[in-house]
């Protein structure tokens, strides 16, 4: 210890001990206490404009005091002064991390979840904030949702994507339209039956959240193939524990190439969050690229692989229906495997109107409506 301040506080080498209102004292670091600073953020940009690497000796308290519900700190040098709620020290006191708003448990589901499906009116969720929370808890949770009575409008798909957040273009441009195509450039524009799969894996960051709006489905065929990735997911690491592990943290290839684009990207089957949870998956067999491991891997690999992608088809987490029009099934592109019957292209329409959004805009959407932010 090197000195003591007013009402306990305890002048270390590298930081501040101070007695919290529990009794127990708390370690504080100078530099954090100096970067934190209410100073240190601009009131309207409420960005940090302090610059600590500006600092040519570490920062060192002079004196450091409770006083009227505050730590006060005069610091070396400088003579600035800090103060910092005891509260907010409080609540940084354990080094947990910050409360999220966003961060909602996510509900596994399965073959009968249609009938269950979150379902929103588009009309609601553009005059009602409650019913844009709700959607947005919807997608957190279970990665799917369904808006219903969306206008018949090529503008229509971009008002409701737009309300979660910036759409984002992929290669194929801010929209993609899923019909035939004369000259088909990706098996979704062709009336063949599509595999289940994630979109775009060959993006470094695959898109996050898509949306179909189903403009005409007068069809016979083409039934809509959903399947919860985190339920497979959780279903495959407590059958194959190993397999699961192997998918988890080995990069495979995956590509898409066309005469004007040639997009590459590296991703894993099976993806985990911070805490070991599965928070999605990656799979597309038409864009695996050729996987460049070393052949005896591919011995363990490949089976596991494939174990993965028969489990994915299992009738247990098929969620089959027909998307009509008017409707727009929305859903976590990480997390939600989807696919299509395969369809008579002669009989009748149809037609689904297509774009992006990412997660994190999604999240700050949700956050901003909870009105949860630090200086909110
Ligand atoms: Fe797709």
């Amino acid at each position: 210890m090197l000195g003591s301040g007013g009402d306990g506080v305890l002048l270390l080498e590298t930081g501040l001990e101070v007695p919290m209102e529990n009794g127990r004292p708390a370690y504080f670091n100078y530099y954090w206490l100096r970067d934190n600073c209410p100073s240190s953020f601009d009131a309207q940009t409420r960005e940090r404009v302090y610059d600590i690497f500006s600092e040519e000796t570490p920062p060192r308290a002079e004196t450091a005091a409770i006083a009227g519900g505050c730590l006060e700190i005069a610091w070396q040098g400088s003579g600035h002064v800090t103060r910092l709620p005891l509260d907010f020290l409080s609540a940084q006191a354990g080094g947990e991390k910050r409360p999220d708003p966003a961060r909602i448990a996510r509900e596994p589901w399965f073959c009968d979840h249609y009938e269950n499906m979150a379902r929103f009116a588009q009309p609601d969720l553009v005059r009602d904030k409650t019913c844009l929370a709700d959607w947005i808890e919807a997608l957190l949770r279970d990665g799917v949702a369904l808006v219903t009575g969306m206008p018949d409008t090529d503008a229509g798909l971009l008002e409701t994507a737009g309300l979660l957040g910036h759409v984002r273009p992929s290669y194929f441009g801010l929209v993609f339209e899923v019909k035939t195509h004369i000259n088909p450039t990706n098996l979704a524009f062709t009336a063949k039956a599509l595999e289940l799969h994630t979109d775009l894996p060959s993006e470094d960051a695959a898109p996050g959240v898509q949306f179909l709006h189903c403009r005409a489905n007068s069809v016979i065929g083409g039934d809509s193939l959903f399947v919860d990735g985190l339920a497979v997911a959780e279903a495959f690491r407590a059958a194959h524990p190993d397999a699961f592990q192997l998918l988890a943290h080995t990069d495979v290839p995956y590509y898409c190439e066309h005469e004007t684009f040639d997009m590459r990207a590296r991703q894993r089957v099976i993806e985990l969050d911070d805490e070991g949870a599965v928070s999605g998956v990656t799979i597309s067999q038409h864009q695996a690229d050729i996987f460049d491991l070393p052949q005896h891997d591919l011995d363990r690999y490949y089976p596991a692989f494939c174990r993965f992608g028969r489990m994915l088809q299992e009738d247990r987490f098929l969620m089959r229906f027909r998307l009509n029009a008017g409707e727009c099934i929305v859903f976590d592109n990480h997390r939600i495997v989807h696919g299509r019957a395969g369809y008579t292209a002669s009989s009748g329409d149809r037609h689904l109107r297509g774009c992006y959004i990412d997660r994190g805009e999604m999240r700050s959407t949700y956050r901003c409506l909870k009105g949860k932010g630090r200086f909110a």
